[in-house]
């Protein structure tokens, strides 16, 4: 497919399967849209015809369209979360009612440093943010089945990220992310029982995020919450945590306004 998403081709796809080859290895390419149902369920049937079985599948497809969250029309937020988030659904959904069957598997979806948040692309923050909850209830959910699920948020140079207007300090190669997708499938991941996890690969580093959990809890006495009471008692108990992106932010604008071109201390990457 073209890196802008519409009709399906296989070049860059038929040129890997070639590479593939190359280096001793079989592999199949699918031109298909994994945003539909039917091409989510041809490219596990592509898989399943060849081989028999599905040891593991990778999501990786994605599209970018960017725009302020106030000018972005419907036809620039659709596409991106059915590509991203639609799209991993239908092949997670496909390949885990084999995977179930055959009582092993491993799920990977591609997400990104940016389901924090992102100034120009809520679309793909929001997609890549339910990437994330997706392949923690796959992991929950098939895991008396013997299934895992993982996420990599990558960082590196692709057609993608070479239209990131944005110079990363922490950036690495596809070569890098490779390496983790491998590992991930593995016999020594699945031995190590990893699922349920978001690991970022940026060149040398490599990391893994927080699971979402509460972090300060506070009870009302009583029982009951009025807006007033709330009012008195979050700001000095509860309180807030700050959003590492918007102090990221704060302080590109602050190399702005001194004259420095922005520059991302941390890799999010798109
Ligand atoms: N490159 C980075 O630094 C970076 C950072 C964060 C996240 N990611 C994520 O990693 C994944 C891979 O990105 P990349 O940098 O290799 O981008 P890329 O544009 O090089 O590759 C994405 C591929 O998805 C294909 N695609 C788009 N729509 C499709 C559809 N409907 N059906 C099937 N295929 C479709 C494109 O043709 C393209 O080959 C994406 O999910 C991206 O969001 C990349």
């Amino acid at each position: 497919m073209s890196i802008e998403g519409g009709e399906p081709t296989s070049e860059v796809a038929a040129s890997v399967v070639k590479e593939i080859e190359a280096a001793g290895g079989t592999a199949v390419a699918v031109a298909d849209d994994i945003s539909t149902m039917a091409g989510g369920a041809r490219v596990v049937e592509t898989a399943l015809g060849a081989y028999g079985r599905i040891d593991g599948v990778v999501c990786v497809a994605g599209i970018l369209r960017e725009r302020m969250l106030f000018n972005m029309s419907e036809e620039e937020w659709d596409p991106v979360v059915a590509t991203h988030l639609k799209g991993t659904f239908t092949v997670f959904r496909a390949a885990s009612a084999v995977m179930r069957k055959q009582g092993t598997g491993t799920l990977i979806g591609f997400t990104s440093g940016n389901h924090q948040g992102s100034v120009a692309q809520a679309n793909y923050s929001a997609a890549k943010g339910g990437i994330i909850s997706l392949v923690r209830s796959a992991a929950l959910g098939l895991h008396k089945y013997g299934v895992t699920a993982n996420a990599v948020a990558p960082v590196a140079r692709t057609r993608m990220s070479a239209n990131v207007p944005m110079e990363l300090k922490e950036i690495g190669e596809p070569e890098d992310v490779a390496a983790l997708v491998v590992y991930l499938l593995s016999d020594r991941a699945r031995a190590e029982k990893i699922t349920g996890q978001v690991y970022t690969i940026a060149g040398p580093k490599i990391a893994v995020w927080a699971q979402p959990r509460e972090l300060r809890a506070g009870y009302a006495e009583g029982g009951a919450w009025t807006p007033e009471r709330i009012a008195d008692f979050l700001p000095g108990t509860v309180g807030t945590d700050p959003m590492p992106m918007l102090a990221m932010l704060e302080e590109m604008a602050r190399a702005a306004a001194a004259g420095d071109r922005p520059n991302t201390g941390r890799g999010s990457g798109s």
